[in-house]
């Protein structure tokens, strides 16, 4: 089996090569804007840009010569506040690279896909406090958050012209690294922000502090990117099986089910870092929902998938990850 990976150089791309380079044949195709090669070493990396009108002409040729049999597609544009700034700019990224991707899968006769989406596409859905599940609502609040929506919707109208068989993976609060080499310390997450602080000798900034939650900071469910990165396997397995029919589930949550609070992972920072600045609590960020937590039960029913490592294993790998953190500890 030979599966091609859209953004596999990424953040997220390159923990699914990991996975899926112990099973399968690995095609990387990757823009190399954010991804980079040394993520990926032993695989050559395919660069196109799958916005650009010539991608599906590209890929199919690449599915065809590399004998392509399955699609995980992560390439996308993935700041919130960016895409609030430039909306049309990640539709035309977004939603148009996805729909040049199917272009070419049809083409080509490649028949299954992975599709990474996110918790975005929830919005401020308003669950009174309990876990999100996949049939609440959708209304999501950003551009970001719609081009996923949008690239479900496209998924789902593929399905039913040309039988192609998919499954959308939500993602909620990636974190953490398997490797130091494979770390996100560019990111513009939490954790990211936070370890950046503590190493400049800055305090930490928590936004707001009176949100209905026990401790008044938001609550996130987060997720280590490894158990992130099994859950595209067991989601390849699933498309690809006999169980996978017309009233199978498409979209998962990929979620742990516990949230944690902003001041929580501020501590698990501090304990693992050692550095004990305090952090500073500052006005809410506008469109901060206070609690994001998934409900994991489909996943874990349909596809058997759990996630297995918990927050200290996240901060403590992203810290490990951090360009010197070690040498820095004082
Ligand atoms: C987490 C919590 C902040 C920084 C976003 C997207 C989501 C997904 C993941 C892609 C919030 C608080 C943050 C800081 C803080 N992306 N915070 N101080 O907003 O939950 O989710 O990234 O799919 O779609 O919306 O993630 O890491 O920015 O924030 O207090 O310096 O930490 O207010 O409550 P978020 P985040």
């Amino acid at each position: 089996m030979t599966v091609l990976v859209t953004g596999g150089a990424g953040y997220i791309g390159s923990h699914v090569v990991r996975e899926l380079e112990q099973r399968t044949e690995v095609v990387v195709v990757d823009d190399l804007s954010s991804g980079s090669a040394d993520r990926v070493r032993g695989h050559e990396v395919v660069v196109l840009d799958l916005a650009d009108q010539s991608a599906p002409g590209r890929l199919q040729e690449v599915m065809s010569t590399r004998g392509v049999d399955a699609v995980v597609h992560l390439a996308a544009r993935k700041q919130v506040g960016e895409s609030v700034q430039r909306p049309a700019w990640y539709y035309q990224q977004n939603v148009g690279g996805l729909a040049n991707v199917l272009l070419a899968m049809e083409r080509a006769e490649v028949r299954e896909l992975v599709f990474s989406s996110s918790a975005a596409v929830y919005g401020d859905v308003a669950t009174g406090g309990r876990p999100v599940r996949e049939d609440d609502p959708c209304q999501p609040v950003s551009p970001y958050g719609q081009t996923k929506l949008v690239g479900e919707w496209m998924c789902r109208a593929a399905g039913e012209a040309w039988d192609l068989r998919w499954t959308a993976l939500r993602y909620f609060n990636v974190a953490g690294a398997a490797t130091p080499e494979l770390g996100d310390p560019a990111a513009t997450n939490l954790i990211p922000l936070v370890l950046r602080a503590v190493v400049a000798g800055q305090r930490p900034q928590i936004f707001g502090a009176d949100y209905d939650t026990p401790d008044g900071t938001c609550l996130r469910d987060y997720v280590h990117v490894q158990d992130l990165a099994r859950a595209h396997i067991a989601a390849l397995e699933h498309v690809g099986s006999a169980g996978y029919g017309t009233t199978s589930h498409r979209e998962f949550n990929v979620g742990t089910g516990h949230g944690s609070s902003v001041s929580e992972v501020v501590s698990e920072i501090r304990r693992a870092t050692g550095r004990t600045t305090d952090a500073e609590v500052v006005s809410r960020r506008p469109g901060d929902p206070a609690s994001v937590v998934a409900d994991p039960g489909r996943i874990r029913a349909d596809l058997d998938w759990s996630a297995e490592h918990g927050l200290d294993e996240m901060v403590a790998s992203a810290w490990r990850a951090w360009p010197h953190g070690h040498a820095r500890v004082s």
